[in-house]
């Protein structure tokens, strides 16, 4: 294996910093310049009590996270709109310390929850945001973004899943100290059959079901998951191996240290073209 330079994680406090954040944004997301977070929202983000963590290898940026303040029922908790990290410096930690920075600058500042969302058909993140990290999840909106002209997204509808990390919950405590999940009593399985990450479907027009996999696979976890989370589950874990990976979900009344959130689904905030 390639040694990797040292990677050091520090906030990020130049207009320069934030370019070079912009830049990698731009390389791991392929959006479109509508959908590109600008310079000026990497400033206010951060003017207003969010946060830029970069993690440079050298002079060369291998990853940032980008978090922004939220509000919810009086209290405040930070989302974390973006964590990237580029592709050469992947499956190294690199997401990982990022996310840690996150977390002590929460805790720091007494800030009990970081959420961000992600799309319920990425193994990957699913296995990074509940096994890894012990971040947990019982909301899930469909086509949250609207449509995306994204690589990334594959021309799939923008569902999403909202992680919750309570980061100083003793599920999460414990996660970091001993590297093990705790295992509540699981009450339900949800499998993915098609974790997409292979099936690049570049145009919307192609979106048809049985024909696109992905679709299907995506249309399958928002029947599933938004069921179990109208039931008071939420999902814990992700069972990463093929052929059958999964999210396992339990009750969410079980949970230790997770606070202020009505399980369900967020009401949609934004009207589609269609309806407006
Ligand atoms: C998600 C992301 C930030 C993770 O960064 P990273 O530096 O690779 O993260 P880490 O190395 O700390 O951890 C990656 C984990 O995912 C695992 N992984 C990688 N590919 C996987 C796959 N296809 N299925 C399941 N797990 C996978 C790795 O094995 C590792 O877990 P492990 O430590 O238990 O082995 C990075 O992949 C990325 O930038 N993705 C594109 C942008 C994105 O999706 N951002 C996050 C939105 S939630």
């Amino acid at each position: 294996m390639t040694q990797l330079p040292q990677i050091e994680i520090r906030p990020g406090r130049s207009f320069a910093e934030i370019d070079a954040c912009i830049g990698l944004q731009r390389a791991v997301w392929q959006y479109p310049e509508l959908d590109v977070v600008p310079r000026r929202m990497f400033v206010v983000g951060q003017a207003i009590g969010g946060h830029l963590f970069c993690a440079w290898a050298g002079d060369q940026l291998a990853g940032y996270a980008f978090a922004i303040p939220g509000m919810r029922e009086g209290h405040p908790y930070l989302h974390s709109h973006m964590v990237a990290v580029a592709e050469a410096f992947r499956n190294r930690g690199v997401g990982y310390r990022l996310k840690l920075a996150q977390r002590e600058d929460a805790i720091a500042r007494g800030i009990p929850l970081i959420e961000w969302t992600f799309d319920p058909t990425q193994g990957r993140n699913a296995h990074f945001n509940l096994n890894k990290l012990g971040a947990i999840v019982r909301r899930y909106s469909p086509d949250f973004y609207g449509p995306s002209a994204s690589a990334i997204h594959r021309g799939l509808p923008t569902d999403r899943l909202h992680a919750e990390w309570w980061v100083n919950s003793s599920r999460v405590v414990g996660l970091l100290r001993d590297r093990s999940l705790p295992s509540p009593s699981i009450q339900r399985t949800v499998t993915v059959t098609n974790t997409g990450q292979s099936s690049f479907v570049p145009t919307s027009d192609k979106l048809r079901v049985p024909e696109n996999p992905a679709l299907e696979s995506m249309l399958h976890l928002r029947r599933q998951l938004l069921d179990a989370f109208s039931q008071g589950l939420c999902a814990v874990q992700f069972r990463a191996e093929e052929p059958q990976p999964a999210y396992l979900l339990a009750d969410a009344s079980s949970m230790t240290g997770i606070d202020f959130l009505p399980a369900g689904v967020d009401a949609p905030v934004w009207r589609k073209d269609e309806e407006a």
